[in-house]
């Protein structure tokens, strides 16, 4: 088992990955009350069967619409109905929309109450169960209302994984590949060399880059937890692209499958600019590839208007009036905030896209 822990803001956040390990750690760290919300599709076994208490639980079902605003108060009801307090704890069990939906409950009810994040999904391992990010949709518009609270514990147990459906199980490598082409080059050269263990899911393989992923994404947002200093940013390679493939089809992309096109995207206009270094494209192209992931809107076989596209990007959160701050990698492993404006943007997009 690994253990990365890290204090971010004012809070402590423990985060451990293993196989198997659900039991010795809820064991040792659970003092209280527990309340599991849990998509319906996990089994609560191992959970529940370390718990010395029996605990209360929320099923919902899995995909993007749980992340309402009314399942946020059918959580924050059960919490007063049944009289928690905030040393008590929420188990977050299941993919990226369960821990941003209940992450959000945590983090309002009694102004935070622990949350224990037990993601099992590659994509809720490496993403969206760290570094403090929930949100729900509303009105159409995605993760519009949130909040930045921090896990107190977060378990990543790759036994979840040995139910994954093979196409979610790639969809969470792409935000692997993420890291390792703007962060951390060791990570990128080894998901190059260890594709095929990877792939089969070899528990050694998968518990390093889960790992190596966890310390990227924790240090970038120790250094810039609210998103502020065009630090966190990077975290968002890829996704202002691809956020705009996911909205204009109406998220029949999913993410892992939009953010990969985004990435190449991103960095041919890194290219074009002169920032990202010669040959970096076709060598993130090739390792996309390699791992099944497609790398463009032909590939992922939609046709989308160049102008629905940039509209799209225009509603994203992360404009700043007539600019959108991307992330561009330099070379493999490094990388740079790039005002870009809206024109540039849109024939950019142009050459990237077109
Ligand atoms: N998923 C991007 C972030 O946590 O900042």
């Amino acid at each position: 088992m690994r253990v990365v822990e890290e204090s971010i803001c004012c809070s402590n956040t423990k985060v451990f990955i293993g196989r198997g390990i659900v039991r010795e750690i809820l064991e040792k760290e659970i003092n209280g009350n527990v309340l599991i919300v849990r998509q319906d599709a996990v089994d609560p076994k191992y959970v529940i069967s370390t718990l010395k208490t029996k605990p209360h639980e929320i099923v919902l079902p899995g995909g993007d619409q749980i992340k309402d605003i009314n399942i946020v108060m059918q959580i924050i009801q059960l919490l007063s109905e049944k009289g928690f307090q905030r040393r008590d704890y929420i188990i977050a069990l299941g993919g990226g929309a369960l821990t941003d939906v209940a992450g959000f409950a945590a983090s309002i009810y009694m102004r935070g109450i622990r949350l224990i994040n037990i993601p099992t999904t590659i994509l809720g391992m490496v993403d969206a169960a760290l570094g403090g990010k929930n949100a729900v949709n509303f009105h159409g518009i995605k993760n519009i209302i949130g909040s930045f609270y921090q896990p107190h514990i977060v378990i990543s147990d790759l036994i979840y994984l040995d139910t994954l459906p093979r196409k979610e199980f790639i969809g969470g490598l792409a935000e692997v590949i993420k890291y390792g082409a703007t962060l951390d080059y060791e990570l990128f050269k080894y998901l190059s060399s260890n594709s095929t263990r990877i792939l089969d899911r070899d528990y050694e393989a998968i518990e390093y880059i889960v790992y190596r992923s966890t310390i990227n994404k924790l240090s970038i947002v120790k250094h810039d937890p609210y998103e502020l200093k065009n630090v966190r940013i990077v975290l968002n390679y890829g996704h202002t692209v691809g956020h705009a493939i996911e909205a204009v089809t109406g998220f029949a992309v999913p993410h892992g499958m939009a953010i990969a096109v985004g990435m190449v995207c991103e960095a041919i206009i890194g290219e074009g600019i002169g920032i990202t270094e010669k040959g970096v494209v076709d060598i993130l192209v090739n390792i996309l590839k390699m791992y099944g992931l497609p790398t463009s809107l032909r590939e992922l076989n939609i046709r989308v208007e160049q102008e629905v596209l940039l509209n799209a990007m225009l509603k994203d959160k992360k404009r700043h009036g007539d600019y959108i701050y991307l992330p561009i990698p330099t070379s493999l492993g490094s990388w740079t905030p790039y005002k870009i404006s809206i024109n540039e943007m849109r024939s950019a997009i142009e050459k990237c896209l077109g």
